[in-house]
């Protein structure tokens, strides 16, 4: 948990900017010790500074991606390619690092995504963000703690929570890394952004380990570490 006041070397003392930073201060220290990491990356409106810092640092050389490989987490179906997760993750990540295009993978592109990931050794690190109604990725209310990579129905709360990046609303049908895919981590990163994720993140890290809450099911993993701009 971060203190509110904390500053941060983008010279603001916004709990949010600190936050970025530290998510970005796992991800440089992972690949400095494992330069060849495996990650899963998520998307949305919290992680957008992180991969802000992130582009910034390699700029400065401070990060060499040229040996990482990066998961998405999740992407729609039918899909315009502008408002795709692919294409977010294209602007605010992949273009401004030397990540090799072939090092890119979205789970869209493949039939076996988790045995993609296993033989490529297993994710060493997942970001993740926690969706109003305690999705993780796409894994919505319902999903059983036994799924792998799979479609799914968004809910009408994600649907009208992603509307924003849509002319009209976002496709009903996407493909998510399962919950085994995610705890199968050997890291994850929670990340939870404004006051209005708490009630959801307390359920989820306090509550009862339950599919209604598919954040929940976190706490059964062995090395999560959950970072926030608001006191839980
Ligand atoms: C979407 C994504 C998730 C993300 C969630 C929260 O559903 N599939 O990966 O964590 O939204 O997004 P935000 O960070 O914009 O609140």
């Amino acid at each position: 948990m971060l203190r509110q006041d904390t500053p941060t070397s983008l010279g603001t003392y916004e709990p949010y900017a600190t936050l970025s930073l530290r998510v970005a201060e796992v991800v440089r220290e992972q690949i400095r010790r494992k330069p060849d990491s495996r990650l899963g990356l998520p998307t949305g409106r919290t992680p957008t500074d992180t991969y802000k810092v992130l582009s910034q640092w390699t700029r400065e050389g401070a990060i060499n991606w040229e040996r990482a490989k990066a998961f998405g987490l999740d992407e729609y179906y039918d899909v315009e390619e502008t408002v795709s997760f692919r294409r977010y993750l294209e602007t605010n990540l992949y273009s401004n690092i030397n990540l090799p295009a072939q090092s890119q993978f979205n789970p869209l592109q493949f039939d076996d995504y988790d045995g993609l990931i296993a033989r490529e050794g297993g994710l060493d690190l997942t970001i993740l963000g926690i969706g109003q109604n305690g999705h993780i990725a796409f894994n919505e209310p319902g999903t059983p703690l036994l799924s792998w990579t799979h479609s799914i129905w968004l809910t009408e709360s994600t649907l009208k929570a992603n509307a924003e990046f849509f002319k009209g609303r976002p496709p009903a049908n996407a493909v998510t890394m399962g919950i085994q895919t995610i705890l199968a981590s050997r890291k994850i990163v929670l990340m939870a952004s404004g006051k209005n994720k708490k009630d959801i993140l307390q359920k989820a890290l306090h509550g009862p380990v339950t599919a209604d809450v598919p954040a929940s099911f976190l706490q059964l993993h062995k090395d999560l570490v959950v970072m926030t701009d608001f006191e839980y």
